[in-house]
């Protein structure tokens, strides 16, 4: 049977299991463990994130599984890994009632609120010193999860506290839940856990980006993102989004019979450590234990300045009595228990009042209304204008000119109108009309039919092409510094410049003649612009500007042609064939390529020196490291990690991210921590120096 501990032998086994893949000789007799290897990978990747295999294995293994219970369907058991797979749609999530009422947490904000929380659990209990358990306040969606004899029997999302959503089908796509706990080990029947179901910053952004390649508004922060998700009909699709958990509470629990309390159940801490080792993702590493409550004002303190650096978000610190007899002692409220209290962090939502609406048209001719704010700091950072995306967005939010704005900036992500406060409306607000030309250059609008985007079609529009020229000079696209959105507009606006091609033709001695440009900065934008020439290939394919083509669909482009001009043969179909493209995305790409103008643009930009050809995938195929994997861990004596991570490219070699049993080599540096350590125990890795390295791409 699974548990988090045996980890050598089940790694043991799964080198086994792997063999047996290979020999076609599984035994059906052997199910039970080959879900408890994989059970064993998903609790490394998902709640360690350590795994020990490779994706491939794992994908292996999990297929095999697959085939034998298809196979022998009478093998399923409700926890197998491949029943968290639900097929067709959920018609509806039924109202359940919580087995104990979710309550929420009572707020504070600085440390005199701590203080005063303390003050009233010390005269309430008698004690001179209470000891409390402080865990982050992840900021998601809460959920409600019930197990019946070991198994995940129900999921629910809070609602009013006292009846929730049963949402079970999505909970069981979250990977880092079990499906199935021996809780029967600790003598618990029935159990009730609460948490929060987040997604991480990193896929937030994925899916935001996704979002907007489609002309889509982006969701204003995570928390909305994972709570939406959870209630998603279609399971197949909450599964993609990668939601995570984290459990932190044990709500409710019945015994087996004749069994007694277990210890682990007599503190939070301790409860929490339980948790961790049936498998579950509790705050395990993050919680700690305070006699008195000035460690814990200092420790809130500390982890709001590492509040940035978590890969999720969490919008304060919970601090609970960790004695559950004290507990009891201090009970509840109807809102809120009196032995726990939050600690939020600086607030990363204001408000403030849209004062006018501005609309700009965009290099894709896109025109997007911008509500000027009066301005405002949320998290730092002083906002006095934001995006409203499009006319139904205005419409659905149903914000006016004079509106109070209720805003956020959730971490990195750019801030957000969340909803206008029509509440404190004076009746003087005004609505927002859309132009029907174009503010630039005065041509009728277009919107498509299932767009919600108004269009100026006129590809001469001169907002449209500064645009483009921004967005191909940019750090993500052709990264030429020095170039910058304002020094677009000044050359464009003087007539120096007036296309793409124009970048690579630009006239530096008029420029040297403008006011504020010495020899110094037009050497740099010199060197910048000569330098942007041999960006790779999917650099130039998204700094082209097609619509619906992100960074990510730039490399998916970018790697199936040997010439960009190649894509002037590819059909509708053939570029759906390529991934995670649809006919949306093939439809824009075909229509750029189907341009002649476009054609001839790109046709001067390879004659002024610009690569179009994909060298690597030129060199790939034939290089001396083909099929070889490498990672790069410490300080190397001479070469940067990127100098030396694309040698191994350029002969053909691929990079890995982690070391697993799929790496060939991993090239050692000064300082090599965990990744040397795990290599050197998997045994089959070659571990080598920067001069081994170099003699092995052929530059010694
Ligand atoms: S304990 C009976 N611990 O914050 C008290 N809640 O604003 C149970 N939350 O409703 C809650 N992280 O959804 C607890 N470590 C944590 C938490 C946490 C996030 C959520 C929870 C609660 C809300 C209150």
């Amino acid at each position: 049977m699974y548990s988090p501990q045996n980890a050598k032998e089940l790694q043991k086994e799964t080198i086994s299991f792997l063999k047996k893949v290979k020999e076609s000789t599984f035994d059906t007799k052997d199910i039970e463990q080959l879900r408890s290897i994989l059970r064993f990978h998903e609790y490394r990747y998902y709640i360690l994130n350590d795994p020990l295999i490779s994706d491939f294995e794992y994908d292996q293994l999990y297929k095999l599984l697959e085939k034998t219970e298809a196979e022998h369907p009478k093998l399923i058991t409700a926890d197998s890994p491949t029943q968290r797979v639900a097929k067709g749609l959920t018609k509806a999530f039924p109202t359940v009632q919580h087995l104990v009422p979710m309550l929420s947490l009572d707020n504070s904000y600085n440390s005199d609120d701590l203080l005063d929380f303390d003050r009233k659990a010390r005269e309430a209990t008698g004690l001179d010193k209470i000891e409390y358990c402080v865990e982050p306040k992840f900021d998601g969606g809460s959920i409600s999860l019930i197990y019946e004899n070991d198994l995940l029997t129900r999921g629910a999302t809070r609602g009013d506290g006292v009846e929730g959503e049963e949402v079970t089908t999505n909970v069981k796509q979250i990977r880092s839940l079990p499906l199935s706990a021996k809780f029967s080990d600790y003598g618990l029947q029935q159990i009730e856990i609460r948490g929060e179901v987040l997604i991480n910053k990193n896929n937030f952004k994925k899916y935001n980006e996704a979002l907007m390649e489609q002309g889509i508004p982006p969701l204003a922060n995570p928390r909305n993102a994972a709570a939406g998700t959870l209630r998603i009909k279609d399971p197949s699709e909450a599964g993609k989004r990668n939601l995570e958990a984290f459990v932190y509470h044990i709500s409710y629990y019945s015994l087996a019979r004749g069994k007694k309390v277990p210890d682990e159940l007599t503190n939070h801490s301790n409860s929490i450590k339980l948790l961790w080792d049936l498998g579950f993702r509790s705050p395990e590493k993050e919680r700690k234990i305070f006699k008195g409550i000035e460690g814990v004002i200092k420790f809130c303190n500390e982890f709001e300045e590492k509040r940035d650096d978590l890969p999720y978000e969490i919008d304060g610190m919970v601090i609970k009595v960790n004695d559950f007899a004290l507990q009891d002692k201090l009970g509840m409220t109807s809102h809120h228990p009196r032995w726990a209290i939050a600690y939020k962090f600086k607030a990363r939502q204001a408000t403030s009042k849209l004062l006018n609406v501005e609309f700009q048209v965009g290099r894709t001719g896109a025109v997007t209304p911008v509500a000027k704010l009066e301005p405002v700091a949320v998290g730092g950072v002083t906002v006095s204008s934001i995006s409203i995306h499009n006319e139904d967005y205005i419409k659905e939010k149903d914000l006016r000119i004079g509106d109070a704005v209720l805003i956020e900036r959730a971490g990195d992500v750019i801030p957000q109108i969340v909803k206008s406060l029509a509440d404190v409306r004076t009746g003087h607000e005004k609505k927002i009309h859309f132009p029907k030309t174009c503010p630039v250059c005065e041509s009728k609008l277009f919107k498509e039919e299932e767009e919600a985007v108004w269009r100026c079609i006129n590809i001469e529009c001169p907002a449209q092409v500064v645009e483009r020229i921004i967005h191909f000079v940019s750090k993500d696209a052709m990264d030429i510094r020095g170039f910058g959105e304002a020094n677009v507009r000044k050359f464009y606006e003087l007539g120096l410049l007036k296309d793409v091609p124009g970048i690579y033709k630009i006239d530096f001695k008029k420029i040297s003649e403008l006011e504020g440009f010495g020899q110094k900065s037009i050497d740099n934008l010199q060197a910048a612009i000569e330098g942007s020439k041999t960006q790779p290939l999917h650099r130039l394919i998204y700094a082209l500007g097609i619509r619906f083509v992100g960074e990510t669909t730039a490399k998916t482009l970018a790697q199936a042609v040997n010439h960009l001009l190649d894509f002037k043969g590819y059909t509708l179909e053939s570029l759906q064939n390529l991934e995670d493209i649809g006919p949306k995305v093939a439809g824009s790409i075909h229509h750029f390529f189907s341009s002649k103008d476009n054609i001839k643009m790109l046709e001067e930009l390879e004659k002024l020196g610009l690569t179009l050809k994909n060298e690597k995938k030129e060199l790939k195929s034939g290089g001396s490291l083909t099929g070889q994997t490498f990672l790069f861990t410490g300080t190397l004596p001479t070469l940067k990690r990127s100098e030396a991570e694309a040698m191994a490219e350029t002969q053909g070699g691929q990079i890995l991210s982690g070391v697993s049993a799929k790496l060939n080599y991993l090239v050692v540096g000064e300082d090599a921590g965990s990744k040397l350590d795990k290599a050197k125990k998997l045994n089959t890795v070659k571990i080598i120096s920067e001069d081994e390295f170099l003699k092995l791409v052929g530059k010694k």
